[in-house]
């Protein structure tokens, strides 16, 4: 089959990175590339592919783990073809430079697993974060004095301008890949 498409996968637990990643699938195809949409588990084959980006929030300090998985599983596929990240993390608790940097060494430390992968793009956005939705083990965790999202309220960094901004730069080095 020819390479000739793009994926953009991501993994979620509460939505709003899957929203991040039809943010981009619909930005790469005014670009003109042909994308398919689809939750990182759902993916079993990248042999269409000619580009890939894969979205994934972080989790407890690591990249929530399909997406590490899909990684791990897929690496000699990925190999091959280019490869964009992005990940949702920060939501506003605390001081926002040190976490924002927090975040990013997290990213990287995790990234730094996959010596293999050299992504053409590694973009961080802010995440969104409704304690009022948590499931179980996260609620949880939010009534932990200790944890940061202790008393946390409500956000949205999301910042849509940038995450169309980061589609359209990765749109040319895709489509490079898609032809080749
Ligand atoms: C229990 C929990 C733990 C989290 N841990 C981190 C973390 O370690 N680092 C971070 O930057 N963001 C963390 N976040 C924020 C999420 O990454 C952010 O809310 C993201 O937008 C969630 O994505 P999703 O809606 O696609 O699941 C955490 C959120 C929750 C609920």
């Amino acid at each position: 089959m020819a390479a000739d498409h793009i994926l953009v996968t991501y993994a979620t637990v509460y939505g709003s990175t899957r929203e991040v990643a039809e943010a981009v699938a619909e930005t790469l195809r005014e670009g003109d590339l042909e994308v398919d949409l689809h939750d990182v588990r759902a993916v079993r084959d990248l042999g269409a592919y000619g580009g890939v980006v894969l979205g994934a929030p972080l989790y407890i300090g690591h990249l929530h783990k399909a997406a590490r998985t899909f990684l791990s599983e897929h690496q000699a596929a990925l190999a091959e073809v280019p490869v964009a990240l992005f990940a949702l993390g920060p939501t506003g608790a605390g001081d926002a430079e040190e976490e924002w940097q927090a975040v990013r060494e997290a990213l990287n430390a995790d990234l730094a697993q996959y010596p293999w992968l050299k992504p053409i793009a590694v973009e961080l956005f802010g995440g969104k974060y409704d304690p009022s939705r948590l499931n179980l083990p996260h609620r949880l965790l939010a009534l932990l004095p200790a944890s940061p999202l202790h008393n946390a309220p409500a956000s949205d960094l999301r910042d849509w301008d940038a995450i169309r901004a980061y589609a359209c730069s990765l749109a040319p080095v895709l489509q490079a890949g898609a032809r080749a």
